[in-house]
């Protein structure tokens, strides 16, 4: 492991400018536009981990975009893990709020980054936590300790639903077989609080559309007399919270794991600071499900939020116009035991049960997945547990997230194995935002952990 280290100590500048160069493609999946690119990032990450010694890599075609491959085996008789990640990023708008371009990285020193942070899209979500792996594994090859079987498995389409790889899992069942899937998308609690992440909230995600008279009319002329999409649509959304901030779709609670209070007062005692959270968000006050902290209401509660709401005239000026539809794209995250078709499917009646009759509606479901949780009394947890000690020299925390990876489910109903998500992001690292950063200090605590895994795990599987 002495070798190992000091390894990657030696060749810290040029693994940091290699995931530089990665980050200059702008692998962004849910716009056509980038397209030459995405594919340029997946062949990128190929010839990395050929040059880092993985064998069989191969740029998987998928009815969208492809799935880089690649293994190394060393022993049938050791254990073999699954390495998921993903090449490709959230779009970077709104472009004038990044203070430097979203695909030129630099490094600046910013809040919580004394050693510096890389910002780019796609620096921590999710390039620069695959990138860790990648370098940790040639650091393993160079120096002949790779300790068990590995392959990858990294995909260009987790932003947009993973449907693709869904596929490509039930379909290579033989060949993506492994004990564990080790995944780096998730975060840290902070820089000197490490934790792994042991739950990530499922997701059901809607569009809707509320269409008034068939075409636009004058506000003054038409105005009062005909309904206005935009404020029925309005008036539905605010009535799916009722005054407890509880979800108000009938049903929508039936199947919501029961948390126990005695793992709630766990949860509660990870370090939080509701203070410096508000500070930090420059809110006076937050907000959500009564009876519940902000802990809990980010990780073993449901929630439904409006992503994006449009209609009407948004242009320079006033125009008086009374719209003919108005359209919102809904979220819900789920808990473990909620059913994302089954939520969508409550949605949609609910929403059109509620629409008056001056108005139609239409509701479109777009991707979804489960919830997923991490037991801890594992042999891979607690590697993870060994190795994050390890190298932060303090005790690792559990923690559940708020986030979602859809495919972290499937993998377990396809594959039949549990992930873990030991991921070295922050919170406050801005992913999906303008100024998306990850700490120079994550990446390389990223990679000096990552062969500790390896190690501890083969050790524990004996
Ligand atoms: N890496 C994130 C998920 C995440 C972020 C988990 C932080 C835990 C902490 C992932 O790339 C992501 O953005 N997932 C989407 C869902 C997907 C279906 C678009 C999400 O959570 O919104
Ligand atoms: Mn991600
Ligand atoms: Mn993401």
């Amino acid at each position: 492991m002495q070798a190992v280290q000091s390894y990657i100590k030696k060749n810290q500048k040029r693994f940091l400018n290699e995931l530089l160069d990665l980050l200059r493609i702008p692998s962004v999946s849910a716009d056509p536009k980038y397209k030459k690119d995405v594919l340029k990032t997946a062949k990128a990450v190929a010839d990395h981990l050929k040059k880092a010694g993985a064998k069989k890599v191969e740029v998987c075609k998928t009815a969208g975009y492809p799935i880089v491959y690649g293994e190394k085996l060393i022993d049938k008789n050791l254990p073999t893990v699954l390495v998921y990640g993903h090449y490709d990023v959230q779009p970077p708008d709104p472009l004038e709020l990044w203070d430097s371009p979203p695909f030129e990285p630099v490094i600046k020193k910013t809040k919580g980054h004394p050693k510096g942070a890389i910002f780019a899209r796609g620096a921590c979500d999710d390039k620069g936590q695959v990138f860790m792996h990648i370098k940790a594994f040639e650091a393993m090859m160079a120096e002949d300790s790779l300790p068990c079987n590995v392959k990858f498995m990294i995909e260009g389409e987790e932003e947009v639903g993973s449907e693709n790889l869904g596929i490509f899992c039930k379909a290579n069942k033989k060949r993506l077989a492994c004990d564990v899937v080790l995944v780096s998308d998730t975060s840290i609690i902070a820089n000197n609080v490490p934790s792994v992440t042991t739950g990530l909230r499922g997701l059901s995600y809607v569009e809707v559309e509320v269409t008034g008279a068939n075409r636009d009319l004058h506000s003054g002329v038409y105005g009062g007399a005909v309904a206005n999409p935009i404020n029925i649509l309005a008036k539905m959304i605010a009535s799916m919270h009722d005054k407890n901030g509880r979800i108000s779709i009938p049903g929508f609670y039936d199947d919501v794991e029961r948390v126990s209070k005695k793992e709630r007062t766990k949860m509660n005692e990870a370090p939080f600071s509701l203070t410096k959270y508000k500070r930090d968000l420059k809110i006076k006050d937050v907000e959500g499900e009564k009876g519940y902290t902000t802990l809990e209401r980010t990780s073993i509660r449901p929630t439904l939020d409006v992503n994006g709401i449009w209609g009407g005239y948004i242009g320079e000026g006033a125009k008086t116009v009374l719209p003919s539809k108005a359209f919102a794209k809904i979220s819900m995250r789920l808990v473990p035991n909620q059913d994302p078709d089954k939520i969508t499917n409550l949605f949609s009646r609910h929403f059109k049960s509620i629409a008056p009759d001056s108005v139609k509606v239409e509701v479109r479901p777009h991707h979804g997945g489960h919830a997923a949780v991490t037991p801890t009394d594992t042999p891979e947890y607690k590697a993870a547990e060994m190795a994050l000690k390890k190298t932060f020299k303090k005790e690792v925390i559990p923690q559940r997230s708020g986030g979602s990876i859809p495919i972290v489910a499937l993998f377990e109903k396809v594959l039949g194995v549990k992930s873990i998500l030991m991921g070295f992001g922050l919170d406050s690292d801005d992913i999906h935002s303008p100024n998306e950063h990850y700490g120079v200090f994550n990446y390389y605590r990223g990679i000096e952990t990552i062969p500790y895994f390896y190690q501890y795990y083969t050790e524990l599987k004996k």
